[in-house]
C-alpha cells in the first residue's frame, strides 16, 4: 500500500519519478505526488486521483531538478485530498517526506510538536508528523555536515516512532542528497552509474539499473549520485549485497495486452512451467524442493502443518489442504493469517507452517509467520517476490517464479502456489505411503498442465460471449466441492474485486441448508463440476438449482458436458486431468469470466475501487 519512489542523478528527475510511480500504482491510487529540488527550492506537484491527473499537472507545469521523491497513495490517515497527497513538509518548509506505512504514535507526537515548538498542521497525515519531527530534530543538531545531520535526525525521529515505515527524503538546501529508510514497509535502493534511485518495489525502476539492496527493517540509506551509505537506526554501521534482478523491463510492460490482469491470465501456461521447472524428480518420482532447507528425515518427523496467508493465497492453502492431506496423510490446518496471532492454536514441536504470499509483504501474513518463529515453529514462505521480507523471515521456502504480478488481483501467483502445494504434498507422500506408480501419475498430471492451460486459454472468447450474457445481473453465486470448493471461494473473491457485484463462493453441497434460498431466475450460479470423483454430487445440486430456476453456468471437463446438456443455460469445457491438479485448470475460466464482466462494465481492471496490490497494513 503506497509507493515511493527517490531519483538522485544527472537526468531530469520528473520524467524517472512519474514513470516509476506508474510502475507502482497497484500499490494504491488515491492520490500522488512529486517534490524535486531545484537550485534550493523544492518543487512540488501532488493531487487527489490517479497519476494521470499528476501526469497532467507535470505536464502543465514541468518541475525541473536532477534529484527528488515522489508517492502514490492508498489512504490510512486522512481522507483522499490534494492536503493529504505526499509529499509532506516540515515546519521550515526545507525538508520534503514521502512514506508508506502507518505512524502509529502519530497523535501524541503531533501533540508534542505543537506544545512543545508551537508547529502547525496541513493535513491529517499520520506523515507530515513524522516530516515535522525529523525537521525539528535537524534544526536543534549542531555540525557543519548538513548530510550527516539529516541522516542523524532521521535516526533520531525513527527512534520515538511506533509503526512502519519506508521514507525517502530529501532537503531543499543539501544537493543530490536523498535518506531513505525502512521498517515494515519494503524498500529497495537501485544502484546505478552516476546515478541511485530508492523504490518501494524493484519494479519501479528495473528500467534503469537491475543492481538492487533490499534493505532491512531499521536500515537508514544516505544515498548521493555516486554513492550510497547504509546504516541502521540504532547507529550502527549495516551490512549489504547487491541482487541482481530477474526480471528486466519489459516483464513490466502490459506489451500488446489491454490490462495487466489479462496479460497475468495470458501468461500461466509459462508460470506454471516455472513453478515445477528442475523441481521433478522423475526417476524417484518425487519433488526437489532444496529451497526448504529441511532434511529428509526432519521432513520426515514432522506430524501436522499450518498454512497461511490472505485472500487468494488463503484459497490456495485451502486447496493445499485437500492436497496435501490427500497426498501426505499429514493433518493440515489452513488459518487466516489475519486471525492466527489472536488465537491460541495449539501447535506441537513438530509442526511446520507455510506462509502463503505473492508480495512477501503483506502485514497480516508477516504477523502470522514472526508469531510462528516465535512460538518456536519451523515457518516457511512460499513467495513469488524474491528478497521480500517473507522470503527473508522465513527458514526455508519455495519461490513462485511467476515473473512480477502487477494486477491488483491475483492470477498467475495463485496458479502457482497451486502447483508448490502440489509439489510440497507429492515430496511428504512419497517420504510416507505414496507409491512410485502413483508419485508417478501425480508428475505426468503436473506435466501436462501447460498444454491443457493453453486449451483452457483458447476459451477467452466463449467467456467472453457467457460474461455479455449475464452483464446486468446483481450477483453471482459460485460452488464447488472437494479440492474445487476453494476455487468457487476464489471464482467469488475475482468476480467481486474488479466487478464489485455480489458474489459469494460456497462447498454445493451447502446449497440446502440454506443458500437455496436465495436462488431466482435473476441470480446466475457458476458451478465448478469437472469429471470427477464428485460430479454427480455436484449434478445432484445443479439439479436442485435449475428446478427453481436458477440460471447456470456449468465448468466442466470429459463425459461431464453430456450429462449438462438441458440442464446447464452456459458450459464452459475444460480438458480432463487428474483430480489433484485440476484446480490449475478450473481456476483460470473463472478468471476470465470476472475479466470479462468488468470490461463489459467499463470498470478499470487493474485498479480496482478501494485495493492495493500489497496490503502492508493491519
Ligand atoms: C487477490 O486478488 C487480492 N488482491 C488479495 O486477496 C491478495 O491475494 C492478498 O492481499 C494477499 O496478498 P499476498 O499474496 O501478496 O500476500
Amino acid at each position: 500500500m503506497c509507493g515511493i519512489v527517490g531519483y538522485v542523478g544527472r537526468s531530469e528527475a520528473a520524467p524517472i519519478l512519474l514513470d516509476g510511480l506508474r510502475r507502482l500504482e497497484y500499490r494504491g491510487y488515491d492520490s500522488a505526488g512529486v517534490a524535486i529540488v531545484n537550485g534550493e527550492t523544492i518543487e512540488t506537484r501532488k493531487c487527489a486521483g490517479r497519476i494521470a491527473n499528476l501526469a497532467k499537472l507535470m505536464t502543465e507545469r514541468p518541475p525541473a531538478g536532477q534529484y527528488g521523491i515522489s508517492h502514490t497513495r492508498w489512504a490510512t490517515h486522512g481522507k483522499v485530498t490534494d492536503e493529504n497527497a505526499h509529499p509532506h513538509f516540515d515546519h521550515s518548509g526545507k525538508i520534503a517526506l514521502v512514506h508508506n506505512g502507518v505512524i502509529e504514535n502519530y497523535a501524541a507526537l503531533r501533540e508534542q510538536l505543537v506544545r512543545e515548538v508551537g508547529h502547525k498542521f496541513t493535513s491529517d497525515t499520520d506523515t507530515e508528523v513524522l516530516a515535522h519531527l525529523i525537521g525539528s530534530i535537524y534544526e536543534q543538531l549542531d555540525g557543519k555536515d548538513s548530510k550527516a545531520r539529516l541522516v542523524n535526525a532521521t535516526r533520531a525521529a525513527l527512534k520515538q516512532v511506533i509503526g512502519t515505515y519506508g521514507i525517502a527524503l530529501v532537503h531543499a538546501h543539501i544537493k543530490d542528497f536523498l535518506v531513505g529508510a525502512r521498517r515494515g514497509s519494503p524498500l529497495v535502493l537501485g544502484v546505478g552509474k552516476d546515478e541511485n534511485f530508492l523504490a518501494s518495489d524493484v519494479s519501479a525502476i528495473v528500467a534503469h539499473t537491475r543492481d538492487a539492496v533490499y534493505l532491512n527493517d531499521f536500515d537508514i540509506v544516505a544515498v548521493s549520485r555516486d554513492t550510497f551509505e547504509i546504516s541502521s537506526v540504532g547507529g550502527d554501521t549495516g551490512s549489504y549485497q547487491i541482487s541482481r534482478v530477474e526480471f528486466g523491463a519489459e516483464d513490466v510492460n502490459r506489451g500488446e495486452f489491454p490490462h495487466y490482469m489479462l496479460k497475468e491470465i495470458f501468461e500461466q501456461a509459462d508460470s506454471v512451467r516455472d513453478a515445477m521447472r528442475g523441481r521433478l524428480n522423475t526417476e524417484e518420482c518425487t519433488a526437489k524442493l532444496g529451497g526448504l532447507n529441511m532434511t529428509a528425515a526432519q521432513l520426515r518427523d514432522v506430524t501436522r502443518i499450518v498454512l497461511t496467508g490472505c485472500g487468494t493465497a488463503l484459497h490456495a492453502a485451502l486447496v493445499g489442504e485437500y492436497l496435501i492431506e490427500q497426498l501426505a496423510s499429514l493433518p493440515v490446518e489452513v488459518e487466516y493469517a489475519s486471525e492466527f496471532r489472536h488465537r491460541n492454536t495449539p501447535m506441537s514441536g513438530n509442526t511446520l507452517v507455510f506462509a502463503i504470499s505473492q508480495s512477501g509483504e503483506t502485514a497480516d501474513t508477516l504477523g502470522a509467520l514472526r508469531e510462528s518463529r516465535r512460538k518456536g515453529y519451523r515457518t516457511l514462505g512460499i513467495c513469488n517476490n524474491v528478497a521480500s521480507t517473507v522470503a527473508r523471515e522465513s527458514d526455508g521456502g519455495v519461490y513462485m517464479h511467476a515473473g512480477p504480478e502487477i494486477g491488483v488481483a491475483a492470477t498467475k501467483s495463485f496458479t502457482s502456489q497451486l502447483v508448490i502445494l502440489t509439489l510440497i504434498g507429492l515430496l511428504l507422500g512419497r517420504m510416507r505411503h505414496l507409491s512410485t506408480s502413483e508419485g508417478s501419475l501425480i508428475i505426468e498430471a503436473l506435466e501436462a498442465l501447460p498444454g491443457q492451460i493453453e486449451s483452457v486459454l483458447k476459451l477467452s472468447d466463449h467467456i467472453r460471449a457467457i460474461a455479455k450474457e449475464y452483464v446486468s445481473v446483481n450477483g453471482i453465486l459460485f460452488f464447488g466441492r472437494q479440492f474445487n470448493f476453494p476455487i468457487a471461494l476464489e471464482g467469488a473473491l475475482k468476480m467481486k474485486e474488479i466487478t464489485y457485484l455480489f458474489a459469494e463462493g460456497h462447498p454445493s453441497a451447502e446449497l440446502k441448508h440454506g443458500i437455496i434460498a436465495l436462488v431466482r431466475p435473476d441470480l446466475p450460479s457458476v458451478f465448478i463440476a469437472p469429471d470427477d470423483a464428485v460430479f454427480s454430487k455436484n449434478l445432484n445440486n445443479i439439479e436442485q438449482v435449475k428446478a427453481r430456476k436458477g440460471p447456470i453456468i456449468a465448468l466442466t471437463s470429459g463425459d461431464g458436458r453430456k450429462q449438462l446438456k438441458g440442464i446447464a443455460n452456459d458450459i464452459i469445457e475444460i480438458p480432463r486431468a487428474a483430480d489433484v491438479v485440476t484446480p490449475v485448470l478450473t481456476v483460470i475460466p473463472l478468471q476470465l469470466l470476472a475479466y470479462h464482466m468488468a470490461v463489459e462494465l467499463g470498470l478499470d481492471v487493474d485498479k480496482p475501487r478501494n485495493l492495493a496490490k500489497s496490503v502492508t497494513v493491519e
